[in-house]
């Protein structure tokens, strides 16, 4: 029954004929939505790209009718017919050609297909594996394709806004020396230097510097990064930046750039103002109000410290928080003093998961505190505590009492649950934030060390370069580094790099490279520093990020057209797979068995 496409012409896409084309004769193609038998007159739902339009069969016409009786879900078929306002009982407003019909001359089976595996409907949505299985059909779904329309947009939109500002687009080499950006390599084996390999990027970071020194001024690259570290829902294996560089260039510049950037991306693909300037706090900042550098701005609850109120505490768990150089947080969860037992115990998990000994609760009455910890609360720490924290009746505290760090991470964890499950969180709002001042380097206990808090390419405040020759002072060193973070989501990093070679070479020294591993890993880098190096500086937003936050996604694998589970396999090809012995030989691997 499947016909030949012949010399039929497409005059019209489904999703774009409305009122005017009333009585024109056009011919559309695509999938077929949906079939409806209606004693005697067939609806066919016709899907394409733009959307969708409704034909009707009428009896009359035996020989298509009897066609279109033949068709089921998902067949491609082309249609001839003419335009026809609807009935104005049979206006559907609910869909963009809902006040047309297409009334069928002709009727064509394109082709047919296999009973689906997943059905091409928002509503009723299959497992997510057997989804990413079947990708290719899933990505026919309306939510998706919205969703993939608009990343074009917005990557369009990113290219004319830089374009206009005198970036050069550049591209650089994907099968390369390791750059580091703190997660593992992907690493691909050389056929030619048996035992040598190269390294996919985790970025352009080392290149784009070079352009700098190449004196290619204004650099950005759409470009594809791979790390291999454990994915969450805002992580993927490989992913896209909009990698930006820029030569004699200062924070100030970067944060109106990127402003004016995300001000353009949400006029042109969202029609929304965009208010700028964004808000800025610094890191220290960040963390004593949201417990976290990547807060959401979108609603309140901001923690408050009680260490002062409560260094005379008596009550155990805040005494011996405090004589260990711990501090005590609250946070006040709005009218939530009628908490069940059980909503409390899920709170208590989610502290405990984040890693914290407890969470201690007390409800708040009128100018008191009731149940929970309050037995071990004196009356002149109820009144300082009110006060500190402005909580009102019916209002429930939570404490943390540990580690500074610790303290804010569980505080920030519970912030972010109860603004989700108490619907605190405004829907179709936007807080960008730019955070700044971030320390240069971590202490990692773990390795023993210190670790570059962003990258290690990044320049020290220019009053803190001192403090490089000072070990005392390393840990108070800040970078000239900037994240852009929104509702919650880090979406760019960057940073001032480091321009000067004596200045690379210290942070190198303290990050503890030895001096062979240096020159081997990042010889050619130091040496290209040597050769005029102008100050420059960049940033890169998070293009998947960006697309879930202007498109309210929720996984990132929604953003992405053929992305990869959390275990980084690709369910629909089956990649990674094994390969034949021959492979393995040919580039001078071992197998394991
Ligand atoms: P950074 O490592 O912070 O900086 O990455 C910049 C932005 O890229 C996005 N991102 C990711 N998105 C999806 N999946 C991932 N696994 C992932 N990792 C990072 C985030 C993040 O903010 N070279 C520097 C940038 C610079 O200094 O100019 C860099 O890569 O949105
Ligand atoms: P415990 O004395 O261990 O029974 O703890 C008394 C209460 O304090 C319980 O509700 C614990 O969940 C809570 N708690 C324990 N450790 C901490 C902590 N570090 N910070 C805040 N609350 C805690």
């Amino acid at each position: 029954m499947i016909e030949h496409f012949a010399n039929l012409e497409r005059t019209h896409y489904c999703g774009d004929l409305i009122a005017t084309d009333t009585n024109k004769i056009v011919t559309v193609m695509g999938w077929v939505h949906k079939r409806r038998d209606l004693g005697g007159l067939i609806f066919i739902d016709l899907r394409d790209v733009k959307g969708i339009c409704q034909i009707v069969v009428p009896p009359e016409h035996a020989e298509i009718f009897k066609k279109a009786e033949m068709v089921r879900n998902e067949y491609v078929i082309a249609v001839k017919g003419h335009v026809d306002m609807r009935a104005a009982a049979n206006i559907n407003k609910n869909m963009l050609t809902g006040e047309i019909e297409v009334v069928a001359d002709e009727l064509y089976i394109l082709n047919d297909t296999l009973p689906l595996p997943i059905q091409i409907n928002d509503m009723a949505l299959a497992e997510e594996d057997l989804r990413l299985k079947y990708r290719y059909l899933d990505l026919r779904r309306e939510k998706l394709r919205n969703i993939l329309i608009t990343r074009h947009k917005i990557v369009k939109a990113i290219r004319e806004y830089l374009n206009e500002r005198d970036f050069y687009d550049i591209e650089t080499p994907i099968l390369m020396k390791s750059t580091p950006e703190g997660a593992r390599d992907y690493l691909v084996p050389s056929r030619v230097h048996p035992g040598k390999f190269y390294a996919l990027p985790q970025s352009p970071q080392i290149f784009k510097q070079l352009l700098m020194i190449a004196g290619y001024d204004r650099y950005y690259q759409i470009a594809r990064c791979f790390r291999d570290e454990d994915l969450r829902a805002d992580r993927q294996p490989e992913f896209t930046q909009l990698d930006i560089e820029l030569s004699f260039v200062t924070p100030e510049q970067i944060y109106e750039l990127l402003e004016g950037l995300m001000a353009y991306l949400f006029k042109e693909v969202k029609g929304m103002d965009l208010p700028t300037p964004f808000t800025r706090l610094t890191y220290l900042e960040a963390m004593n109000r949201f417990g976290c550098d990547k807060p959401d701005l979108r609603f309140g609850m901001e923690l408050v410290d009680l260490t002062e109120e409560l260094a005379t505490s008596e009550f155990q768990v805040f005494s011996s928080a405090l004589s260990g150089k711990g501090v005590i947080k609250a946070i006040v969860i709005p009218q939530a003093a009628s908490f069940s037992r059980k909503q409390l115990d899920e709170l208590i998990d989610l502290a405990k998961h984040n890693g914290a000994k407890g969470l201690a609760f007390a409800k708040v009455g009128e100018g008191i505190l009731e149940a929970g910890i309050s037995k071990f609360i004196t009356t002149d720490e109820v009144k300082s505590i009110l006060n500190a924290t402005q909580a009102k009746s019916g209002d429930l505290l939570a404490f943390a009492a540990d580690s500074f760090e610790m303290s804010c991470k569980v505080l920030s964890a519970v912030r972010n649950e109860m603004a989700r499950k108490l619907d605190l969180i405004p829907k179709n709002s936007f807080a960008f934030t730019w955070i700044t001042d971030f320390p240069l380097f971590n202490w990692s206990p773990d390795h023993n060390r210190w670790e570059p808090a962003h990258h290690m390419f990044t320049l020290p405040m220019e009053e803190h370069i001192p403090w490089l020759d000072q070990p005392d002072k390393i840990g108070q060193i800040n970078g000239q580094l900037y994240d852009l973070v929104c509702n919650g989501m880090e979406l760019s990093s960057g940073s001032i790099r480091c321009h000067r070679y004596d200045i690379q070479k210290k942070i190198f020294d303290i990050l503890g490279f030895e001096e062979d591993d240096l020159r081997d890993r990042f010889g050619f880098f130091l040496d290209a520093l040597k050769y005029g190096t102008p100050p420059h500086g960049g940033i890169a937003p998070g293009i998947d990020r960006l697309v879930m936050i202007m498109t309210g996604a929720e996984s990132i694998r929604d953003v992405i057209a053929f992305p990869k589970t959390l275990k980084a396999t690709d369910l629909m090809t089956q990649a990674p797979s094994e390969v034949p012995n021959e492979l393995w030989t040919e580039l001078n691997l071992k197998p394991l068995k």
